[in-house]
This record gives structure tokens, sequence and C-alpha cells, in this order.
């Protein structure tokens, strides 16, 4: 078992080190082995890119990266090719991870701690699944361009990107999505913009074709402004929800409010093989890093998709979850998650205490 980890930046490293400790202690009696590299503006600081070629080597040769953010305040300076979500970017192609889960699931002990009401988002447990491989992140052309001659006051810079999406790599996410579907309530609910796009037509027309090949899974449609709307209005109404690279970057972030904060919520990227990358949905958080503030539950729910997509380790991986559960349970908070009444730690006191769980095998 050989485990990239690759922390990055901000509170990137501060709950990568606290998805570590889980690993550790769920592998108690597993061998493996955890190689460390850096990425994003840490990769720029040691190698002069942002995914150093040692980093994406040792991507390649490993069988599960967990990873935590890339982004530093300096990207604004700085080229796109030399931007630290570039190097996320190049990482999750380059491997043809093109699968983004991020389940938004709502543990009961948070049901206060959301911004929504609680009859609302009580019992909330929907899959997003976002293309990642594709879309208007990587079509081409791309650029700036300046119009008109520089002689002319009229000159002005014209910015451009190209939505794009091939039949093939809308079938191989329909695909996805409706596998995923019948291990959960059999539902698919694709998000498109069809009523605007044809990026959005040719998904929705591809969709309802891989959907025949499911007949027991339910296929709906909805245009992702309405699906912005419905996700706050009424969300436990979904299931599966599949949509586009663009789409899912926007819409998880707006659902991971549902489970209380977007420190909440993991992810995994997969391919076709047992591969995988997985990491917090958030970003590298410059305004609460070195704090010690963060919330490192997504990345270490993160390391519980790792042990069980990637090494079948359902054991382990539930005792992690169960672990998270347990603390949650005896009140422990970091501040976004923080109630009144509750107890509240720190980034490292909540990677420890969830640890100790996983050590004591709780129920
Ligand atoms: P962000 O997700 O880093 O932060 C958004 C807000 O959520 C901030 O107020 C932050 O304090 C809060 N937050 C995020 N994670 C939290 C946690 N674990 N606990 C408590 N609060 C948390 O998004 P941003 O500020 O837009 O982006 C910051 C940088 O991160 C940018 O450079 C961006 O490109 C990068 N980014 C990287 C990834 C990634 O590597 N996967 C994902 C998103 C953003
Ligand atoms: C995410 C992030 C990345 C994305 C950025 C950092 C490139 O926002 O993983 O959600 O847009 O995919
Ligand atoms: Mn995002």
């Amino acid at each position: 078992m050989k485990i990239a980890v690759l922390p990055g930046d901000g509170i990137g490293k501060e709950v990568t080190a606290q998805g570590v400790k889980a690993l550790k202690a769920a592998l108690d009696t597993v061998p493996y082995e955890l190689t460390e590299a850096p990425i994003g503006g840490a990769g720029y600081e040691a190698a002069g890119d942002p995914l150093p070629p040692a980093t994406l080597d040792l991507c390649r040769g490993c069988d599960a990266i967990l990873h935590g953010a890339a982004g530093v305040p300096e990207d604004e300076k700085r080229p796109p090719q030399r931007q630290a979500g570039f190097a996320l970017l190049r990482l999750r192609r380059d491997l043809n991870l093109f699968a983004n889960f991020r389940p938004v699931f709502l543990f009961p002990e948070l049901v206060g701690a959301s911004t929504l009401k609680p009859e609302v988002v009580e019992g909330l447990d929907l899959m997003i699944l976002r293309e990642l491989n594709g879309d208007i992140y990587y079509g081409e052309p791309r650029g700036i361009e300046t119009t008109g001659s520089g002689a002319d006051a009229a000159a002005e810079r014209r910015a451009f990107n190209t939505m794009c999406y091939t039949e093939s790599e809308v079938e191989r996410i329909g695909h996805a999505a409706f596998q995923a579907a019948r291990k959960r309530r059999k539902q698919v609910c694709s998000v498109d913009k069809s009523n605007v796009l044809e990026t959005s037509a040719l998904w929705r027309e591809v969709m309802i074709r891989v959907g025949r090949e499911y007949p027991d899974v339910e296929l709906t449609h909805l245009l992702v402004d309405a699906a912005a709307m419905l996700l706050v209005r009424n969300p436990r109404q979904f299931d599966v929800m599949v949509m586009g690279n663009l789409f899912g970057d926007i819409l998880s972030d707006e659902a991971a409010m549902l489970t209380g904060s977007i420190g909440m919520l993991p992810s995994s990227s997969v391919g076709q093989g047992k591969k995988g990358l997985y990491e917090p949905v958030h970003g590298s958080a410059p305004d609460i890093s070195g704090k010690d503030v963060a919330n490192p539950l997504a990345s270490i729910l993160s390391a519980a998709m790792l042990l069980r997509h990637s090494f079948d380790l359902e054991e382990p991986a539930s005792r992690i979850e169960r672990a998270v559960r347990f603390v949650l349970r005896e009140g422990y908070r970091t501040p976004d998650i923080f109630e009144p009444g509750a107890r509240r730690v720190g980034t490292r006191e909540m990677g420890e205490r969830v640890a100790q769980a996983i050590r004591n095998h709780i129920h």
C-alpha cells in the first residue's frame, strides 16, 4: 500500500496532519508506506513548479493520494501555469481521475450547526458527482488577447475560455452516476444549463441515453440555477446529483453548508481503477491558516474514503467514521461548527481526539 501525502498550503498542511493521524491509527495492523511531497505554493517554493516532477512521479507510482489544499496569496501575481491550484488540475487530468465524489452527509449531532433550519436538513444524505477532467476548466482555446492596435485608444483586452464536453466524457461520468445510485436510493438528478448551452444539450442527451441502460434507476434533470435554489429549499429530495466540472465546483461548496461547514466535506477523485486522490472540498483558507482553528474532519473523512475505495479496507474506514461521530457526540467542536454548550477545540485537539477514538475501536 503506497500512499502519497500532499499537504499543500495554508490549512491544507494543518488538516492533512490530522488526516494522516487518522490513517495511521486505522492502519494499526496493515503494512503501508507513506511518502510526503510538496504541491501548490509549497511545490513552487521547493522546486519552482506547483507540481514538481518528483511529486508527479510519486503520484503516478502510488495507489492513493491524500491531498490537503493548494493555494497561496502570491498566486495573484503569477501566471496561471504557475498558480498553486493549477497543480491540482494537472494532477487530476494526468491520472485520469475523472469522477469526483463529494458526499454531502449531515451528522445528526450537527443539525444545529447548519445555517439552514433543522427540519430542512435533518437526515440529509446526498452525493454530488462532479466530472473532473473536462469542461471549461480544460477547454481550448483559452487566453487573453488585445483587440485593436496599441495606438488606438479603444484597444482593450478580451478574455475567453471554452466550455466543451465530448460524448464519451459524458458517458463515463454518466455510468459512474448510475452505478453509484444503484448502491444508494436509485435516483440520479443530472444538472445542466441546456436551455442556453450546447455543451449542456449534449450532456443531457447522453445522460438520457446512458440512463436507458439502468431502468432500475430514476433519472431527472434540473437546470443549474434551479438546482442551486432547490439545494437550499429541499435538499433531501436528492440522492445522486451529477454535473459538469464547473457546476460541480460551485454547487458542492453551496451544499457543504447543509452539513454545517465546508470543513466537513470530504471527496474522492477516481478513474477506472482503484487509484484515487482524496481531499477536503475546501481550500487553503489563508484567512484562518496558522491559528489552529481549521476543522480537520473533511481531511479525516477523506482518509476513510481512501481506505474504502483504494484498498477495500471497509472496517478501518468505518472505524474512522465512527470515531468522528463519537467525538461529535462527546460535544467537541472546532469554531466553524461550534454551538453554545459545546466543547471548543482546535485543529490538533480535534485530530488527536478522533485518532484516540479510532485506536479505542469506538462503536
Ligand atoms: P476556502 O475553501 O479556502 O475558504 C473559504 C472559507 O471557508 C474561508 O472563510 C475559510 O476560512 C473557510 N474554511 C475553509 N475550510 C475550512 C475548514 N476546514 N475549517 C473552517 N473553516 C474553513 O476558499 P477560498 O478562500 O476561496 O480559497 C483559498 C485558496 O484555496 C485559493 O487559493 C483557492 O484557489 C484554493 N483552493 C484550493 C482547493 C484545493 O486545493 N482543493 C479548493 C478550494 C480552494
Ligand atoms: C476544488 C477547488 C479547485 C477546483 C481549484 C483549487 C482549482 O476549488 O477542488 O473544488 O476548482 O477544482
Ligand atoms: Mn472548489
